[in-house]
């Protein structure tokens, strides 16, 4: 696979050469490589062309050299998947799941519960809540039952808070909040992680990048994004989808205040849907300098989602401008990494540099698995939020299941690893960011965690080749 990529990589640099735009890098560096070196996700959709097998042969070539995250850009969406009652068709969201696990790429679903893109038998049980709360929960247990263990992360409500600057839901034109009212959104979390306990699960919204003023979008969320905590509401991670222009300056320092808010509250933000498009009528005028500011911009993104140890997927609205929303929907142009010819703009060398300039070893992951060499397993990570073994500490003991191999218990303070013939072995202890906050050999069959503040963490054993990982509750 690495040396397909290369071999890609060498002959897409040569192509390149003469073009309008060049790359600057070596040709068996890509976007992924460093961001896997680095416990991160880049990423772009897969667009509806692709799905029917309209685009052209680079397309593929490029999405899977370069990135290692996709999202379906409209096919996992609700009128997609149940465009009858109850009739559900996953054959484009097979494909793509079966695209990524081939090439070893993690899957973002998009999106559960959003008020667009919603079928019209839906809008038939308009303002009948019990039946919508039916609909809803039948939709989420159906289709995240389908690809449960195959979807990392789910979008399960997408842009229910409302354009008015005055911190509300979207109370207009949205069939959920005016059927069902704002506990739409709880229940959709619930009912997903109900089905799928280790998928992260995402609030996704647009104009979250105009920062945190009063009554912002953004400053809304964040109010959200405490309550549902407080609720034990299994949110682990907000979306900013961030379409913006080329004269948005203050947006990247706008996310990262935005990030360190959410990492207050132990919750990932991700960049989900950025582009940074020209105005439409500036097409075939563009120089030099425009596409320099661009790959600025795109640099500053990159900066933040590097800096920020709460960020763990950047994901781009497309990856030509031969197909993007922009054009089609948006009266811009020309948003993306590259050209209508396949070309990487110099926004794509922007987000190498930054890449190279923040040394893996000093970049931060959310993700505990990340950095492994299994940079793609999601089924290590256990995102549960409320958890049930905290509320049996009376007797001091909570059994933490392990795998065959080997057992742990933690009494007490002491955590006891057992049924283990391997020796020696090697406990971790990482807050809920991911970050390692202990590390020690069990020698012995136990370790003394007596100086780790009471909280929730993630324990990983290692006993010989095995590896196992576990929330641990410490009291
Ligand atoms: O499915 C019909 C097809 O049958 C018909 O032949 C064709 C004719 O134009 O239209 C098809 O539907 C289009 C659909 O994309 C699939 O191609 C819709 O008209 C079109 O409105 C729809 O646009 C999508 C848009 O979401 C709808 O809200 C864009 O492709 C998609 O990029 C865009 O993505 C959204 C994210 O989901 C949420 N955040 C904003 C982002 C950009 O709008």
């Amino acid at each position: 696979m690495r040396f397909i990529s290369s071999l890609f990589g060498i002959l897409a640099s040569t192509s390149f050469i003469g073009a309008g735009f060049t790359s600057a890098f070596a040709a068996d560096e890509t976007i992924r490589s460093l961001a896997e070196e680095r416990g991160r996700f880049i990423g772009t959709i897969l667009n509806s062309e692709w799905f029917n097998d309209n685009i052209e042969p680079e397309f593929e070539e490029i999405h899977k050299t370069q990135f290692n995250v996709v999202v379906a850009e409209n096919e996992m969406k609700f009128d997609a998947t149940e465009p009858k009652e109850n009739v559900f068709n996953y054959t484009k969201g097979d494909k793509m799941i079966a695209y990524a696990q081939a090439n070893n790429i993690r899957v973002r679903g998009h999106a559960l519960a959003w008020h667009s893109q919603v079928p019209g038998w839906v809008n038939d049980y308009k303002g009948q809540k019990e039946k919508l709360l039916k609909v809803l929960k039948n939709h989420i247990d159906s289709v995240v039952g389908h690809w449960k263990g195959k979807v990392a992360e789910w979008d399960v409500v997408n842009e229910a808070v409302n354009d008015e600057y005055n911190a509300g839901w979207r109370s207009q034109g949205s069939v959920w909040y005016e059927g069902i009212g704002a506990e739409f959104l709880d229940s959709a979390f619930v009912w997903t992680h109900a089905i799928d306990p280790k998928a992260e699960l995402c609030y996704n919204d647009y104009s979250l990048e105009w920062g945190m003023r009063e009554k912002s979008k953004a400053s809304f969320v964040v109010e959200q994004v405490k309550r549902w905590k407080k609720n034990g509401i299994p949110i682990t991670c907000v979306g900013t989808q961030t379409h913006i222009e080329i004269a948005h300056e203050t947006t990247p320092q706008n996310v990262r205040d935005f990030a360190k808010a959410l990492a207050e509250l132990g919750v990932t933000l991700n960049i989900t849907e950025l582009d940074i498009g020209f105005p439409k009528g500036s097409a075939g005028k563009l120089g030099a300098a425009d596409y320099a500011k661009q790959g600025h911009l795109y640099r500053q993104f990159m900066d933040v989602f590097l800096e920020e140890p709460n960020m763990g997927e950047f994901v781009i609205w497309g990856l030509t401008d031969a197909h993007s929303w922009l054009d089609e929907q948006q009266g811009k142009t020309e948003g993306l990494l590259y050209d209508k010819q396949y070309k990487p703009k110099p926004a794509f060398d922007s987000i190498m540099v930054s890449l190279k300039s923040h040394p893996a070893a000093e970049v931060k992951t959310p993700y505990t698995f990340a950095k492994d060499t299994t940079a793609n397993d999601t089924t290590v990570r256990d995102t549960t939020v409320t958890d049930t073994t905290a509320k049996d500490t009376s007797n001091a003991i909570a059994k933490l299941r392990g795998l065959q191999k080997f057992t742990i218990h933690l009494a007490g303070r002491t955590l006891f690893i057992t049924g283990t013939s391997a020796k020696p072995s090697t406990v971790e202890l990482f807050d809920m960011q991911g970050r390692p906050v202990f590390s020690a050999k069990c020698e012995n069959g136990s370790v003394d965690l007596k100086n780790i503040t009471e909280g929730l963490y993630v324990a990983r054993v290692h006993a010989g080749s095995a590896s196992y990982m576990q929330r641990a509750v410490i009291k």
